[in-house]
């Protein structure tokens, strides 16, 4: 029987303004999901946020886009939404395009990252989750975690990792899909992924196909065709034995890459790794932060977790982080911080275009 792990995150409103969701909106979240488990939908879950992000980690039998698994975790949202809109708290359901759920969660608003796996005699699977940061800001630590051998020491060194791994790539702009092989097409996946608004690694399977890695891409705003909020990523990565080690995971969170979504989801800055208690984006709305909760699944159980970047060890790269803000925000309006025109989710541009029109006349060659 395969074990499937379902990680399930929408902002449904925080206090204050966009920093952090209310502990009233997870008891309501842990109310539904204890149900689920007594009614045997799910097997087990743990609830967590980033941010004003809630995450919805969940274990079950019934393997991915499961609707009963889904409805719980929609009905969830919905009803602490009821609690978020009585406090006015701000942005209440903004995250759910819906008020009546159909089939699958997917498009309707929240985020959804999932693998089915049977599990090994002893699983460790480790749960990121993202504020101020889009789908993409996971590549370039996926990357460094599946296929740089100066981050994991196994791909060079344990046979069982030698092989290498697969990468599903999505064009969220064109809805399209690739898989690439690792090491043979590394130069190509990079060309992709480097572009990380567009190309966005939706999944990592070893060779053999075994599940290694899943993250969750939703854009929200390009689902809604209009800025309806961010779309605060969450992954999901297997560990140990054949997979990287849980130190080779973490690894890469030890440089703090930069990454879009940003104040307004208009800026670019260093993602910040920290511990589930000062995962509180407060400076400039930021800046945009990461946590990593480490459990060992087994009979489908959560057991766990490890606050994973409640660790002294990654002191130097939330300092480094903190450096690099200071550097970029003295940039204020003006590119690489801000974001391009086209890639901003506000923006005046157009009505300043509008106004300024009239007055441009032809440039002296
Ligand atoms: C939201 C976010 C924030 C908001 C900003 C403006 O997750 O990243 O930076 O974009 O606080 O919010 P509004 O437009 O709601 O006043
Ligand atoms: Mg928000
Ligand atoms: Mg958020």
């Amino acid at each position: 029987m395969k074990t499937t792990v379902s990680v399930i995150k929408a902002d449904i409103g925080s206090v204050s303004g966009h920093c952090v969701a209310h502990p009233a909106l997870i008891d309501k979240c842990e109310e539904v999901l204890t149900d689920a488990m007594e009614s045997s939908i799910i097997e087990d879950f743990y609830i967590t946020r980033c941010g004003d992000d809630i995450d919805l980690i969940m274990t079950h039998k019934n393997g991915e886009l499961n609707e009963e698994v889904h409805r719980t975790a929609y009905d969830a949202f919905m009803k602490a939404t009821e609690i978020a809109r009585e406090l006015k708290l701000y942005g209440a359901g903004q995250d759910l395009l819906s008020d009546t759920f159909s089939g699958n969660i997917k498009g309707m608003g929240p985020g959804v990252a999932e693998m089915e796996f049977k599990e090994r005699p002893s699983d460790p699977v480790i749960v990121y989750c993202c504020d101020k940061t889009e789908p993409g800001a996971f590549n370039l630590p996926i990357f460094k975690m599946f296929a740089d051998p100066f981050n994991t020491a196994g791909l060079v060194i344990d046979p069982s990792l030698h092989d290498g791994f697969k990468f599903e790539v999505y064009d969220v702009m064109e809805h399209t899909k690739v898989i690439l092989d690792c090491p043979e097409e590394m130069y190509d996946l990079l060309a992709l992924i480097g572009s990380t608004g567009r190309y966005v690694i939706k999944r990592v399977w070893k060779k053999n196909g075994e599940i290694a890695a899943a993250i969750s891409t939703e854009r929200l705003n390009l689902m809604a065709g209009e800025y309806v909020g961010k779309d605060d990523p969450a992954a999901i990565v297997r560990a140990q034995s054949g997979f990287p080690a849980n130190g080779e995971v973490v690894e890469p969170f030890s440089f703090p890459h930069m990454v879009s979504g940003w104040m307004r989801g208009s800026h670019n800055g260093p993602i910040m790794p920290v511990s589930q208690e000062n995962a509180n984006p407060i400076r400039f709305d930021g800046p945009p932060r990461i946590i990593g909760l480490g459990f060992q699944v087994a009979d489908a159980q959560l057991i766990g977790p490890v606050d994973l970047f409640d660790d002294p060890a990654f002191d130097e790269a939330r300092k480094q982080s903190s450096q690099v803000a200071n550097y970029i925000r003295r940039h204020g309006p003006f590119e690489p911080h801000r974001l391009p025109s086209e890639e901003m989710e506000y923006t005046s541009l157009p009505g300043v275009m509008k106004k300024l029109e009239p007055r441009f006349t032809k440039m002296d060659e």
